[in-house]
């Protein structure tokens, strides 16, 4: 891959670039809208940003020895550039430090002696104590730098394991640390940690809302862990991790803009926002590095990515309120690492790579399978197997003449779908997966705002209550 870019390119970015630039210098007014627009224009500096740096700095990471070769390539002599997740982490945090005060900006005129009180004269003793600080939204700049924080210890970690290759079982708590930040923030800013019950049980629990107390607390935790972790092993073809994120990113972006549109204020209706700010972003420059990962891959995206969107999307669930909804635009993780489970906890053995196998002859994915040649499952596994290869859950080869097993597919969501559909080139599966990703996730949308009707009493988006 050439490092320079076209031609054509340049002038692209350089005119996206000026015009969200101009935009920006236009915007820098007031809250709500103008900060949004703010919000999009940076999105666009941090497309062109990430697209060009991707391209340029691609020799030195390779250098670095940041590289990988294309399993699923005939003619993959050629290391590709890995880790370039870390240039969007990195443009991506630039940009929200940048996009600060845009929010605040009301806030700080107000709460400083600066803008529309210039005009005023006050004596020196008011203007050191009378500042009016305690007007200043504290929580919710708390709640960005917190974000913040997250998502700069998630991108190390991402880093450090592209660098380092760190085991999984070693890394698999890590994100657990990124999580503690957000859990204050929700803790001082909103606390709630009842749950609304499904009508159907309230007479047997006598009540409407369950306090979970301190294990909601763990349940935020966990789901800290569980998503960046989630998003890693989706992976292994071209695009895949990139384009499964901008799907989530782009339905909980739909999610916010329902709350927007809302005819009054939605009490709602800020912490939206919030997460706008940190999805659109996120979007522009995921798409920067999609184009380049994309089949035939120029690019790998690393740990670093996978980690780090899976944090973008928790952190804006916690800090939005909305975690329950980011678990039903999860579904295909949670299957995919529930399906995972006996080879992540060690009960069927566990190769390095689980990616589907190129068969150089056809051209086309295989699922990629773990050989039991030497040694047998244990009579109990060996039956769940076939349970699961009768069911259409999982490929298990046997010797004719003496009923071994030879091998099974790798229990990933990738392998499965060759299982199921049979081999396909390496582009038309990811771009299966990716439909089954907005199907399911649109799926997930309409039962939380329409379903959620039968066992709830109300959806928050009709009703105005904030939890
Ligand atoms: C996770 C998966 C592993 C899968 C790998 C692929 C688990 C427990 N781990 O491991 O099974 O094989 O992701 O990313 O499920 N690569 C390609 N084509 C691609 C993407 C990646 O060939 O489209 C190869 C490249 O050699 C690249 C390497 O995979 O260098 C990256 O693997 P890495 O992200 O380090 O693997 P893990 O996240 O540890
Ligand atoms: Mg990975």
């Amino acid at each position: 891959m050439s490092s320079q870019l076209s031609r054509p390119e340049s002038l692209a970015l350089a005119a996206l670039s000026l015009a969200c630039a101009t935009i920006l210098a236009n915007t820098f007014s007031g809250e709500g809208a103008g900060a949004l627009i703010a919000s999009l224009a940076l999105s666009g500096l941090g497309f062109a940003a990430s697209y060009a740096m991707i391209r340029w700095l691609g020799p030195t990471f390779i250098k670095a020895g940041l590289r990988g070769r294309d399993m699923a390539k005939l003619n993959n002599k050629d290391m590709l550039p890995e880790c370039m997740g870390a240039i969007c982490a990195v443009v991506y945090l630039l940009i929200i430090i940048v996009f600060i005060p845009f929010p605040f900006y009301k806030d700080i005129v107000l709460a400083t002696s600066g803008g529309g009180n210039r005009d005023v004269v006050m004596n020196l003793d008011y203007v050191q104590k009378g500042r009016l600080l305690h007007k200043f939204p504290h929580t919710k700049l708390a709640s960005y730098l917190a974000a913040i924080i997250s998502l700069q210890f998630i991108t190390i970690l991402g880093i450090g394991d592209d660098l380092f290759d760190i085991r999984w079982r070693h890394k698999f708590f890590i994100p657990a640390f990124a999580s503690i930040p957000l859990l204050v923030v929700y803790f001082i800013d909103f606390g709630v940690t009842s749950i609304v019950l499904p009508t159907f049980l309230q007479p047997y629990v006598g009540r409407e809302l369950l306090d979970l107390g301190f294990l909601y607390y763990a349940y935020m935790a966990a789901f800290c862990i569980f998503s960046p972790n989630s998003i890693n092993i989706l992976a292994g073809i071209n695009g895949i991790e990139v384009s499964q994120s901008i799907v989530i990113a782009l339905l909980l972006a739909f999610n916010d803009v329902l709350y927007l549109i809302t005819p009054y204020p939605h009490p709602a209706t800020d912490s939206h926002l919030f997460s706008l700010y940190f999805l659109l972003p996120f979007l522009g420059v995921s798409f920067a590095l999609w184009m380049h990962n994309k089949y035939p891959a120029r690019v790998f995206v690393g740990d670093t990515y996978c980690y780090f969107a899976g944090m973008v999307f928790v952190m804006v669930s916690i800090l939005g309120h909305f975690s329950k909804t980011l678990i039903l635009l999860l579904i295909p993780q949670i299957f995919n690492f529930l399906y995972s489970v006996p080879q992540l906890f060690g009960l069927i053995p566990c190769p390095r790579h689980r990616l589907p196998h190129f068969n150089a002859r056809s051209g086309l994915l295989e699922p990629s399978v773990t050989k039991w040649e030497d040694k047998q499952p244990k009579p109990l596994i060996k039956d769940v197997l076939e349970l699961l290869a009768s069911l259409k859950l999982l490929r298990v080869t046997k010797d004719k003449d003496t009923g071994r097993i030879l091998e099974t597919s790798n229990f990933t969501i990738l392998n499965l779908w060759l299982v199921w559909r049979g081999p396909l080139r390496e582009d038309r599966l990811a771009w299966e997966i990716t439909a089954m990703q907005v199907a399911v996730g649109l799926f997930g949308l309409f039962v939380r705002h329409k379903l959620a009707l039968l066992v709830f009493r109300a959806d928050n988006w009709d009703l105005g209550s904030a939890v």
